[in-house]
C-alpha cells in the first residue's frame, strides 16, 4: 500500500503481511500481522520512526522512493521486526542518523551491526526540534525489550508506541474501525508479549496520563484515533483484579483424564464458575494466553508419562510460568497407570507463581465414582475459594 496521511506532515508507511502465521516461531497469528513506520515532517527536518520486518522491505522501499532527504532514523525498538530494514536506510539516506535510547545503541550494533558511528542516543526526555515540529522522547523499558522508548509528536498529540498497544492485526483500513476485533487481538497480544512485565507496564500508563495524546500510533496493527479505547483495556488487563474463570488446559491419551475434566467442567459449571477448557493437542496458544489474562485459577489436567506430566502438559506449564499471569489457586488432575509424580513436576514448573494449591486428584487408571467424587469436592473447595467464602 503507499503511504497515508493521518495528520498534516504525519504519514502512515509499513507493510500489512497478511500471510503469516507465525511470530518468533512460537506466537500464531491468526490475523497475520503489520509493520507500521511513520513519516514526520517538520518545516526543516524529516524523521522516520520504525522500519520494517526485513521480508517486507520492498514495501517501505517503494513507499520512499520519493522521499529525497531523510535526517532521522529514530529507532524506537532493536527487535527486527521494526529494526530490520534500518541498515537499508542508512544506505539509502547516507547523512541520516539514528536516533535511540542508550541502551538501544549496543544492542544495533550487535544484532544488526550497524556502525555506531552513525548512532546518537537521546535521554528520556529528550526532544528534538524538525521545524515547525517537536518530537519528544519517552523511555519504556520493558515493553517488552530492555530498551524500548516512544516518541511524542508534541504538535499533533501523537504517541508513537512501537509494540505498546500494539496488535497483530493485517488490515487495509489505517485506523480502528472494528473495535470488538482489535481489543480480542491487542489483549492477545498483550497476554503474549506485555504480561510478563506488566509492573513495568503499569507505570508506563501512569506517564502516559501525563500527555495529552489524541491518537496511539503502534508499529503493530491500527492506529487509534481513539486513544483512550486501547489505554482503557491496558488499564482493566494490567490493574483489575483477576475474576472467577478457571483454566483448564489438559491432555488425554486414552480417556481417563478427560473423563476427569469434564467431570470438573460440570462440577465448577454448576457451583457458577466459568471455565475455558483447553485441550493442549489442539490449542491455540494465544487463546491460551489470553484466557490467562483474567483468569484466577488454573487447574492442570494430565496423564502420566514416563513418571511425569505428558509433555505437552510440560510446555503450558512453563509458558503459563513465564508469561507471569494474575492467577491464584492451582490443582492438577489426571490418571496414571502404575505410578508417578506429575502434581510435583508442575507444581515445581510454576513454583515463581507462588500459588495456592489445592490437594491434586490423580487415579489410577479409568476413574471410579469415588474418583469423581473426589473431583466434585475439587470444585466444591474451589468454588468457595474463588468467590472468598
Ligand atoms: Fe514488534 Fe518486539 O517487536
Amino acid at each position: 500500500m503507499n503511504a497515508r496521511e493521518i495528520r498534516p506532515g504525519v504519514l502512515a508507511l509499513g507493510a500489512q503481511d497478511f500471510d503469516r502465521r507465525l511470530f518468533d516461531e512460537l506466537i500464531p497469528l491468526p490475523d497475520g500481522t503489520s509493520y507500521n513506520a511513520y513519516l514526520v515532517s517538520g518545516s526543516e527536518k524529516t524523521a522516520l520512526i520504525d522500519a520494517v520486518d526485513p521480508e517486507k522491505i520492498h514495501v517501505l522501499q517503494a513507499q520512499l522512493r520519493d522521499v529525497e532527504k531523510v535526517d532521522y532514523m529514530i529507532v524506537q525498538h532493536v527487535e527486527q521486526d521494526h529494526s530490520g530494514s534500518v541498515p537499508w536506510v542508512l544506505e539509502r539516506y547516507p547523512n541520516v542518523q539514528i536516533l535511540t535510547s542508550a541502551k538501544a545503541k549496543p544492542m544495533l550494533v550487535d544484532h544488526l551491526h550497524i556502525d555506531p558511528e552513525r548512532i546518537t542516543t537521546v535521554a528520556d526526555g529528550e526532544t528534538i526540534s524538525l521545524g515547525d515540529k517537536t518530537l519528544e522522547f519517552l523511555y519504556a523499558p520493558w515493553v517488552h525489550w530492555p530498551e524500548t522508548m516512544l516518541t511524542y509528536l508534541r504538535e499533533e498529540k501523537i504517541m508513537f508506541t512501537c509494540d505498546f498497544f500494539g496488535s497483530h492485526i493485517a488490515s487495509t483500513e489505517l485506523f480502528v474501525t472494528d473495535k470488538e476485533r482489535v481489543y480480542e487481538a491487542a489483549k492477545r497480544y498483550y497476554a503474549e508479549i506485555m504480561m510478563p512485565f506488566k509492573t513495568m507496564i503499569s507505570k508506563h500508563l501512569k506517564r502516559l496520563e501525563d500527555y495529552e495524546i489524541s491518537m496511539i500510533a503502534p508499529s503493530h496493527g491500527q492506529v487509534y484515533d481513539e486513544p483512550e479505547f486501547i489505554i482503557d483495556a491496558y488499564r482493566h488487563w494490567v490493574l483489575d483484579e483477576p475474576r472467577n474463570l478457571v483454566l483448564l488446559p489438559y491432555v488425554s491419551m486414552h480417556g481417563s483424564t478427560q473423563v476427569m475434566v469434564d467431570h470438573l467442567i460440570t462440577a465448577l459449571v454448576d457451583r457458577g464458575i466459568e471455565v475455558a477448557p483447553f485441550n493442549l493437542t489442539v490449542t491455540d496458544l494465544g487463546k491460551l494466553a489470553e484466557a490467562l489474562v483474567e483468569a484466577k485459577t488454573v487447574v492442570f489436567g494430565t496423564p502420566t508419562v514416563l513418571v511425569g506430566p505428558h509433555p505437552s502438559v510440560v510446555s503450558a506449564a512453563y509458558l503459563i510460568a513465564a508469561l507471569r499471569p494474575k492467577l491464584k489457586y492451582a490443582g492438577v488432575i489426571g490418571s496414571y497407570g502404575w505410578g508417578g509424580k506429575a502434581p510435583e513436576t508442575i507444581k515445581s514448573l510454576t513454583a515463581a507463581l507462588k500459588l495456592e494449591w489445592l490437594d491434586p486428584v490423580m487415579v489410577k487408571g479409568l476413574p471410579r465414582e469415588e474418583d469423581l467424587l473426589r473431583v466434585s469436592e475439587l470444585a466444591e473447595e474451589l468454588a468457595r475459594m474463588m468467590k472468598g467464602e
